[in-house]
């Protein structure tokens, strides 16, 4: 008895570059090995999760063999060589013939990209009842891909509400399917201090202890976050760091009253209002802080970045604050880091290699191309995953609109703001902000079925996205979410049948 897969055409997300179906079938059955290049452990990694999840999917616990040299037929490939003719780290090519299931990148990066589009092609297996099948015939297939932009990200607010290392774990392995490269944690807010700091520890035991809505909160030791850091490397994700200032700073004004101009701490915050606290910009101990802090942040961060905020300033001097993120950026960079800051930060002459995060105001961005800066783009009124889908979408916020899977999947960065243009772009990122979201099936029902949608611009040519072959994607990704568990938001625009 046989099992034969859906075309990979109506299932890869994000939609590769070039894709052309054969005539034919692989019949991937419980003897296929995997082999994989022995010349380093990122490549044993690879090869390790694509046992995993092929088991998990199917059943099969397949082998795995370390080689250089593959002759035998019949088997699964993982092979770099420097035949891909892209200069893209994450390029790859994957075919499908019946004689061999071929993954080819220059490096492993790619490779490891390439692995999460044979295990798509397996989502629409329905459930162990395919085990009762002698094999799967998987339909012949040549694809060859790279990705549009080189930065596509995702960011978690862990400070409004914490989340814990095995969800932001479960975070990164969902996020890796879709080819994201970037996880953007925020790190601290109003509302709580989430990331240990052995120079000023009060921030965790005062600024880490509660919360939105009064809770416990909670943050992460120096030796959790670089088990994060570790999990997503593996994956090849950077985590992206984000210390927020000089506004959205609460958390760390309570657990420290020096750091206030009139050297009395607030009170813990635990509503979610914005755009009333501020660092004291005129101390030097303010200074003194932020090298600390960045400074033992960058010691945890092997990525290039750090982010450092910068939205919502309302409670500081508008013209300290241009300063201020002058200041801010010559500590950054002198941690050898690159700057990254919302948007307001162009206000502020930023170094080339500062990185504006767009999320609502133009003006502020075609300032910062001006000085030769490049932009992520996280349109709020698009990707922000915590607006809800329609007024009835119970979590979520409104203020930017209701984003239905379609509205979040129907545009393009480089047509987004007059006078942005491709070369300026970085890439996409999609914030979820967690005022309302309390746990991982929370964070579930807001980022599926619309992150997806937001990898596939990230990684895809404009015009192979198509929202009508999307919309059969996406349906058939709703099999495998059905299976794991996953909780994610029946939008009527999609077929799941
Ligand atoms: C933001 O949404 N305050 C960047």
């Amino acid at each position: 008895m046989n099992i034969v897969t859906t075309a990979s055409s109506d299932i890869i997300i994000p939609v590769p570059v070039s894709l052309v179906q054969k005539k034919g079938f692989f019949n991937l059955n419980r003897e296929t090995k995997i082999y994989y290049p022995s010349s380093n452990l990122d490549n044993d990694f690879t090869a390790r999760y694509l046992q995993h999840h092929i088991k998990s999917i199917t059943g099969y616990d397949l082998q795995i063999l370390s080689t250089e040299n593959f002759y035998e037929k019949g088997n699964i490939y993982l092979i770099l060589q420097n035949e891909v003719a892209n200069s893209n780290p994450e390029s790859y090519e994957l075919s499908i013939t019946e004689n061999s299931i071929n993954i080819i990148s220059d490096n492993s990066e790619g490779l490891f990209r390439g692995v999460q589009t044979f295990i798509q092609m397996l989502f629409p297996l329905k459930n162990k009842i395919d085990l009762a099948a002698n094999y799967i015939q998987i339909p012949n297939v040549e694809i060859k891909d790279y990705p549009r932009f080189q930065w596509r990200g995702v960011m978690l607010d862990v400070a409004r509400h914490f989340f814990g290392v095995n969800d932001v774990k479960k975070l990164i392995d969902l996020i890796a399917l879709y080819k994201f490269n970037r996880l953007h944690l925020h790190l601290t807010d109003d509302q709580g201090w989430r990331i240990q700091i052995n120079s000023w520890p009060k921030l965790t035991e005062i600024g880490g202890s509660t919360q939105v809505g009064g809770g416990a909160g909670g943050f992460y030791t120096q030796k959790e976050f670089a088990e994060i850091v570790e999990y997503a490397k593996k994956r090849f994700i950077t985590i992206v760091p984000e210390i927020d200032m000089p506004g959205h700073t609460n958390a760390a004004l309570a657990s420290y009253p020096e750091l206030n101009c009139d050297g009395v701490a607030p009170e813990l915050y635990t509503g979610i209002k914005v755009g009333f606290s501020s660092l004291c910009i005129d101390k030097e101990i303010t200074y003194d802080f932020i090298k600390d802090v960045i400074r033992e942040v960058a010691e945890l961060t092997p990525g290039s970045y750090i982010h450092i905020g910068g939205d919502e300033a309302h409670a500081t001097d508008s013209v300290k604050y241009i300063k201020f993120m002058e200041r801010v950026q010559e500590i950054v960079n002198s941690n050898n880091k690159k700057m990254i800051g919302w948007e307001e930060i162009t206000q502020s002459k930023l170094n080339p290699t500062s990185i504006v995060h767009y999320w609502r105001k133009a003006d502020y961005v075609l300032a910062g191309i001006k000085q030769g800066n490049k932009v992520i783009m996280s349109p709020s009124s698009k990707v922000y995953m915590d607006m809800k889908y329609n007024p009835n979408t119970e979590l979520g916020l409104n203020w930017a609109g209701y984003i239905e899977v379609s509205d979040s999947y129907n545009w393009d960065p480089s047509t987004q703001i007059n006078g942005l243009n491709e070369k300026d772009i970085l890439g996409v990122e999609a914030p979820l902000w967690t005022e309302t979201i309390l746990n991982f099936s929370d964070i579930e029902c807001m980022l599926f079925p619309r992150l997806p949608g937001v990898a596939e611009i990230g990684w895809s040519p404009n015009e192979k996205r198509i929202w009508d072959e999307y919309k059969i994607r996406l349906s058939n990704h709703g099999k495998y979410w059905e299976k794991i568990g996953l909780n994610f938001y029946k939008s009527p625009q999609i077929n799941w049948e």
